[in-house]
C-alpha cells in the first residue's frame, strides 16, 4: 500500500533538524525537498531540534544563529507554516518530562549499542585511551531517547530521515514497544517507521570531492551563500583532467550529478550529450552549473535573508507553531503520566 493512503486517522510525518551548521545543497536535495514532498501526503510536523545541538555545540551564539538559520532555510525552501506544524523543540517542554519517563523503560544495553555512542567509544579505544568513555557526555548517550520522545510525543507514523538516522527511528519503535508492553492496557504509543530519501527515489548528492556531500567531509556547497562564494565553491568541484575535446563520463562526475539534481531533465540531457561528445570543457560546465544554481537559489536566498533579519516574522512563526504543537504533546503526556501512575 502507498504510504499515507489509508482510511484511518491522518498519518503523521515528523522530522527534526539539528541546528549545528549552515544547511548545504546535500541537505536540500536529500532531506528538505523529500520532506516537503511528503508534507503533501501526510499531516506534517517538522521541528528544529535545538536541544539535540547541545550535545556538540558549546557556543550559545552559534546555537541561536543556527536555530534561526535552519528554520529560515526550511521556510525559504517552501515549507508552508499553515499546513506544516513547524516549531522549535525547546518550545515544547513536555518533551523533557516524557524523556525521563521513557528513559525508565529503556534498557541501558540498547543505548550501549547506539551507533553514535559506539563510534565515539571506538575512537577512544583506537586512540589507546584508558577511559573508553573519555569526552563522551550523557547528552550524546541519551540522544536516542530524546529523539524517540520527539517522535512519539507527536503520534508520528513516518519519519523522513537520512540513512544515518534509521537506527534512531528503530530505537524509537523499540522504546515505544517497551512502554506499550508495560502500560499498553492504559496507553499505547503509535509505532513509527523511517522513510529514507533513497526509498523515495532521491539520489545522494556528491560533494566537491565526489564523496557524499557532508559537513563532516568539508566538501559542501552552502545553500545560501553569496553569489561570489557560490561561484568559488562550484569552481572547486573536482573533475578529471580531460581536455575540452575529450569524451567525458558524466555519471562519474560530481559536477554533472549535481547539475542533474537541479536542472530540468532536458537541460541535464543536453549537458550529458555534450560532455560525452567532447563538445564541452569542465570550465564551461562549471559556469553552467553556477548559472543554474544561482538562478534557482537566488530568490530563495532573498527570502532567507529577509527571514534572518532580527525583527522578521521568523520568531513569531515558530512560536505560533509551538502553540499548536504543545496541546498535542500535552495530550500525550497527560495520558502517559496517568498510565505510569504519576497522576
Ligand atoms: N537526530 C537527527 C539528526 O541528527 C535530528 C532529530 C532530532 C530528529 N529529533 C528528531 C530527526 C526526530 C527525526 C525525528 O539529524
Amino acid at each position: 500500500m502507498m504510504p499515507g493512503m489509508t482510511n484511518e486517522a491522518p498519518r503523521v510525518s515528523l522530522t527534526g533538524v539539528k541546528p549545528t551548521g549552515a544547511p548545504h545543497l546535500g541537505n536540500y536535495v536529500g532531506a528538505i525537498k523529500p520532506a516537503l514532498e511528503l508534507a503533501g501526503r501526510y499531516e506534517a510536523r517538522y521541528f528544529i531540534a535545538d536541544h539535540h545541538a547541545l550535545t556538540s555545540v558549546r557556543d550559545p551564539e552559534k546555537v541561536r544563529h543556527y536555530t534561526r538559520s535552519v528554520a529560515a532555510t526550511w521556510l525559504a525552501a517552501g515549507l508552508d507554516p499553515q499546513s506544516v506544524l513547524f516549531y522549535k523543540q525547546s518550545d515544547v517542554p513536555e518533551t523533557f518530562e516524557l524523556a525521563w519517563i521513557l528513559s525508565c523503560v529503556t534498557g541501558k544495553g540498547l543505548m550501549n549499542r547506539a551507533h553514535a555512542y559506539k563510534a565515539a567509544r571506538d575512537k577512544n579505544i583506537e586512540a589507546g585511551r584508558q577511559e573508553i568513555d573519555a569526552g563522551i557526555n550523557m547528552g550524546l548517550y541519551n540522544y536516542p531517547i530524546l529523539m524517540a520522545v520527539d517522535i512519539l510525543i507527536m503520534g508520528t507514523t513516518v519519519v523522513p530521515v537520512g540513512q544515518d538516522q534509521v537506527q534512531h527511528v528503530e530505537y524509537a519503535a523499540d522504546i515505544a514497544g517497551s512502554f506499550n508492553h508495560l502500560y499498553g492496557d492504559s496507553y499505547r504509543f503509535t509505532i513509527p517507521t523511517a522513510v529514507t530519501p533513497e526509498e523515495e527515489n532521491a539520489k545522494l548528492l556528491p560533494g566537491l570531492d565526489g564523496r557524499k556531500m557532508s559537513k563532516s567531509y568539508d566538501n559542501t556547497i552552502p545553500l545560501f551563500c553569496s553569489e561570489k562564494e557560490l561561484r568559488k565553491r562550484v569552481r572547486k568541484i573536482i573533475t578529471d583532467s580531460r581536455g575540452v575535446e575529450e569524451a567525458k563520463d558524466p555519471e562519474s562526475a560530481a559536477l554533472y550529478l549535481i547539475y542533474e539534481q537541479f536542472a530540468t531533465p532536458a537541460k541535464a540531457e543536453e549537458l550529458r550529450k555534450r560532455l560525452v561528445a567532447g563538445e564541452m570543457g569542465w570550465g564551461e560546465a562549471k559556469d553552467l552549473l553556477f548559472e543554474e544554481l544561482n538562478g534557482q537559489l537566488g530568490h530563495l536566498r532573498a527570502r532567507y535573508d529577509a527571514l534572518m533579519e532580527p525583527e522578521s516574522e521568523l520568531d513569531g512563526l515558530l512560536l505560533a507553531g509551538a502553540a499548536r504543537a504543545r496541546p498535542i504533546a500535552q495530550h500525550t503526556l497527560r495520558q502517559v503520566r496517568r498510565a505510569v501512575g504519576i497522576e
